[in-house]
C-alpha cells in the first residue's frame, strides 16, 4: 500500500547537512548548519544548564504529565524576560511553552489559519528555509515581500517599506526580531519603529520569530523590536526559541506568546491554541523548560548564562571580523558587505552552481543561498574558507 511514496528529503539545510555527512574528504566543512559552534568546532552545552540540569535530577519527584499550556512557571520566567520591558500588563498576553521555536511557530500557523481563514502570511525575502514548509503544513498562504538587496547584499528597508506598504489589511507579517536568518541583516530601532508604524496604518498582524536572542547585538538590544511593535499594536504574536539562547538544541524548548486587546480575547485566544496542541502533540516535553525555569530563578545561574551568552555573542563578532581581515589581506574587496550584515549568519548571495564547485573543489558546505554560519569558522579553518571566496570572487570577475 505504500510502495508509490516516492518522495524525497527537501529541507535544503538538512539536504546539505546529508551531502557532508556523506563526503569522505577529510578536510570537509560543515558552515551551513544554523547551531552555535566554540572555536574547537563544538557546539557547547552552557556550564549554567548542566548545573541546572544537576539540581533537576536532585530535585525532581515525578515525571508527571505538564499539560498543553506546558510549565506555567517557565512561561511566566519568558513573560518576564521578554515583555517585562513593557507597560501591558501581562493578563493581555498568553503564553504556551512549545516544542522549540519550530513547534511554536507551528502552533501560531494553525491558530492564524483558523482565527483568520482568509489571510496571508508574508515572509521575507530569503527567509529561514523552513518557514514556508512550517507554514504551508498547517494551511496558511505565504508570500513574500522584498528584504534584502540581492545586488549589494545588505538590507533593502525602502524595498521592504514598499512592499509591506502594498499588503492587503488584515494579512500577517513575518518579521524577525533579532539575527536574521539567514542574511544577517536586521532592522535599527528607528526602523523597527517605522515598520510597526506603517504595519498598524495598513492593518496588519505582526507575527515576531525570536530565535537568536542575545547573540546578535546583546540580550538587551535584541528585544527592541517587542518595544517597536508594541507601541503601535495591541494585537501580535510571538514565537520564542530557546534553542540557541540557552543551548538547549535538542530539548526542544520554546514559546508562543499571543498579545490580546482585552483580557477577553486572552482568554479565548488560549481556548483555540489549546485545542490545536490537545489535537497535535497534546504536551509539551518538560527537560528544557525545567533547565531555563532552574536558570532564571537562581541568580547565581543567571548571572552565569548572560555571561557565557555574551561570550557567544562575543566570539561570534570576533569569527566575522577574523573572516573580514582575512579577505581583505587576500586582495579582494568583494566581501566588503560583511560588515553590514550581523549575528550568527552571513549571507553570500551564492548561486546552486556557485555552492556545487565550493564543495567540489573546496569540501565547503554552505547553507542554502550561500549562508554561512559565523560561529563555525575558527583559525584552523580559516584560510581554507578565505582562499576559497578570493578564488570564487575572481572566477565571477572572469
Ligand atoms: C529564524 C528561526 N526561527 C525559528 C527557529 C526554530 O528553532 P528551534 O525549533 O530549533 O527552537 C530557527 C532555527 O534555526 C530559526 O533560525
Amino acid at each position: 500500500m505504500l510502495e508509490h511514496i516516492d518522495a524525497e528529503l527537501e529541507d535544503p539545510i538538512l539536504k546539505v547537512m546529508a551531502s557532508f555527512k556523506a563526503s569522505t574528504v577529510s578536510h570537509k566543512l560543515d558552515l551551513g548548519i544554523g547551531v552555535y559552534r566554540d572555536s574547537k568546532g563544538k557546539t557547547p552545552i552552557f556550564k549554567a544548564v548542566k548545573e541546572a540540569e544537576l539540581i533537576i535530577q536532585m530535585q525532581e519527584t515525578s515525571k508527571a504529565y505538564l499539560g498543553p499550556v506546558g510549565d506555567t512557571q517557565y512561561t511566566g520566567l519568558i513573560h518576564q524576560l521578554l515583555f517585562g520591558q513593557l507597560d501591558c500588563p501581562p493578563d493581555f498576553f498568553q503564553i504556551i511553552q512549545t516544542p522549540g521555536g519550530t513547534g511554536a511557530l507551528r502552533v501560531a500557523g494553525e491558530f492564524l489559519h483558523s482565527a483568520l481563514p482568509f489571510a496571508t502570511l508574508w515572509l521575507s525575502d530569503p527567509a529561514w528555509s523552513t518557514h514556508k514548509p512550517i507554514f504551508s503544513g498547517a494551511q496558511l498562504p505565504t508570500k513574500e515581500y522584498r528584504y534584502f538587496d540581492h545586488e549589494t547584499r545588505v538590507l533593502d528597508f525602502a524595498a521592504m517599506c514598499e512592499d509591506i506598504a502594498a499588503i492587503p489589511t488584515g494579512d500577517i507579517v513575518l518579521l524577525q526580531s533579532c539575527g536574521h536568518n539567514p542574511s544577517g541583516c536586521n532592522l535599527s530601532y528607528e526602523q523597527w519603529l517605522s515598520v510597526s508604524q506603517l504595519m498598524a496604518d495598513r492593518g496588519l498582524l505582526p507575527l515576531l520569530d525570536l530565535a537568536y536572542h542575545g547573540l546578535d547585538q546583546g540580550q538587551i538590544l535584541d528585544l527592541q523590536s517587542i518595544k517597536a511593535i508594541e507601541a503601535h499594536h495591541d494585537e501580535w504574536l510571538l514565537c520564542y526559541s530557546a534553542s540557541k539562547t540557552f543551548s538547549l538544541y535538542n530539548d526542544r524548548t520554546g514559546a508562543l506568546a499571543v498579545r490580546n486587546r482585552t483580557i477577553q480575547n486572552a482568554h479565548h485566544a488560549l481556548s483555540l491554541i489549546l485545542n490545536l496542541v490537545c489535537a497535535n502533540y497534546y504536551m509539551p516535553p518538560a527537560h528544557g523548560a525545567s533547565v531555563v525555569r532552574t536558570i532564571l530563578t537562581s541568580s547565581d545561574l543567571t548571572e552565569l548564562w548572560k555571561h557565557e551568552l555574551e561570550a557567544a555573542r562575543t566570539r561570534i563578532i570576533d569569527c566575522r571580523k577574523a573572516l573580514i581581515d582575512a579577505l581583505s589581506s587576500s586582495g579582494t574587496d568583494d566581501y566588503q558587505f560583511l560588515e553590514r550584515q550581523e549575528g550568527m549568519f552571513a549571507y553570500l548571495g551564492l548561486t546552486e552552481k556557485e555552492l556545487a564547485w565550493l564543495r567540489e573543489k573546496h569540501a565547503l558546505y554552505f547553507g542554502p543561498g550561500g549562508r554561512l554560519n559565523i560561529a563555525g569558522l575558527n583559525p584552523q579553518s580559516l584560510p581554507q574558507i578565505s582562499q576559497a571566496l578570493t578564488e570564487l570572487a575572481k572566477k565571477k570577475r572572469g
